[in-house]
C-alpha cells in the first residue's frame, strides 16, 4: 500500500496538486497515492479525521481551511507560526504538525526560476489576506529594499503592517489604500489580492511599474491573468502568474513529508504546456 496524501479544500476538483505530486512520486521513486479531497464547509474536521483514520499521511490544505488546520494543528513550524495560517499538515504518531510553505513557495519561484533577487528591490505587494499574510515573512526574510503593501481597505494593510514592523528591521514597511502609491514606482509588484478571480483589478495608478519591473500574480488561469494583461499595459516588462509557486510550495511539502526534495522546473514546464 503506498502512503496517502491528499489536498483538502472547497471547492478542490480544479486543484493542480494530485498531477504535482504524481510527477514528483515518479521522477524521485516514492511510492505515494495523492488525491483530492473536498470538505464540506462546516465539516473540515471530520473529513480531516475520517482521513487519518484510513491511514492517511499528510494533506494539503487550500481555501478556505488554511485558519482551520493552524487550529487544528498540535505543533506548528516557525514559519506556520509567522503565517497564522497553515498548508501542509504532517500526521505523526502522537502529534499532527502545521506547517506553511506558501512564503517560501513565492520567493523561491521570484529568486530561483524567474532569476529576480529580491535583496536591495523596491516591492509592492497588493492585497491583504490570508495569501498575503502567508507569505509576508519570507517576502521581509529576502531583505527588499523597501516593502509596500497596499490594499482597497486600507485600514487592513496598516493592521498587518503593524504586526510585522517589529520584524522588518532592515526594510521600510509601508501600508496604504491604491491610490496613495501615485507618483511612486517599483521593481517587482505582486498580486496578493483575489481579484482576478472576479475579473477585476486593483486600481493602481499609472507609473506604479517602473522601468525593467516585474509584474507578478500570486494567481494564475488559462493565458495570462486580469492583473497580468493590465500591468503589460501599464508598462511592467515581465509578467508571471503563480504556477511557479503552487509548484514550489508542493515541492517543499513533498520534502516536509517524504525527506526527498524534488526538481520542480520540469513540472511548471509541463503545468504550463497543460
Ligand atoms: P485570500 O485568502 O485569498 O487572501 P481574503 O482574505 O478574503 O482572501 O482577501 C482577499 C483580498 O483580495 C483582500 O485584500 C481584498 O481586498 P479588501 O480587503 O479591500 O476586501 C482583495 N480583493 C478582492 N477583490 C478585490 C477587488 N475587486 N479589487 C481589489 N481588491 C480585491
Amino acid at each position: 500500500m503506498p502512503d496517502r496524501y491528499a489536498v483538502i479544500g472547497n471547492p478542490v476538483a480544479h486543484s493542480k496538486s494530485p498531477v504535482i505530486h504524481a510527477e514528483f512520486a515518479r521522477q524521485t521513486g516514492e511510492d505515494i497515492e495523492y488525491v483530492h479531497l473536498f470538505a464540506p464547509l462546516d465539516g473540515f474536521v471530520a473529513t480531516v479525521e475520517a482521513f487519518r483514520a484510513a491511514g492517511g499521511k499528510g494533506l494539503n490544505v487550500t481555501v478556505p481551511f488554511k485558519l482551520e488546520a493552524f487550529r487544528y494543528a498540535t505543533a506548528h513550524t516557525p514559519r506556520a507560526l509567522d503565517a497564522q495560517a497553515v498548508n501542509i499538515l504532517k500526521f505523526e504518531s502522537d502529534r499532527v504538525v502545521g506547517d506553511n510553505s506558501d512564503g517560501v513557495g513565492l520567493v523561491r519561484d521570484i529568486e530561483q526560476n524567474l532569476g529576480f533577487a529580491l535583496r536591495g528591490k523596491h516591492v509592492l505587494l497588493m492585497g491583504a489576506g490570508g495569501a498575503v499574510q502567508g507569505v509576508l515573512g519570507p517576502l521581509l526574510d529576502a531583505e527588499p529594499a523597501a516593502l509596500a503593501i497596499a490594499n482597497r481597505t486600507a485600514d487592513k494593510a496598516i493592521a498587518l503592517a503593524q504586526r510585522y514592523r517589529a520584524r522588518a528591521f532592515s526594510t521600510p514597511l509601508t501600508a496604504t489604500g491604491y491610490a496613495e502609491l501615485a507618483g511612486q514606482s517599483f521593481e517587482l509588484v505582486i498580486n496578493g489580492t483575489s481579484s482576478s478571480l472576479g475579473d477585476a483589478v486593483p486600481d493602481l495608478p499609472d507609473g506604479v511599474f517602473g522601468p525593467g519591473s516585474l509584474a507578478y500574480d500570486m494567481m494564475y488561469g488559462k493565458g495570462l491573468t486580469p492583473f497580468l494583461r493590465r500591468a503589460q499595459e501599464q508598462g511592467a516588462s515581465r509578467v508571471a502568474d503563480g504556477i511557479g509557486m503552487l509548484v514550489e510550495q508542493a515541492a517543499e511539502s513533498f520534502l516536509v513529508w517524504r525527506g526527498v526534495r524534488p526538481r520542480t522546473m520540469p513540472v511548471i514546464q509541463l503545468l504550463k504546456g497543460l
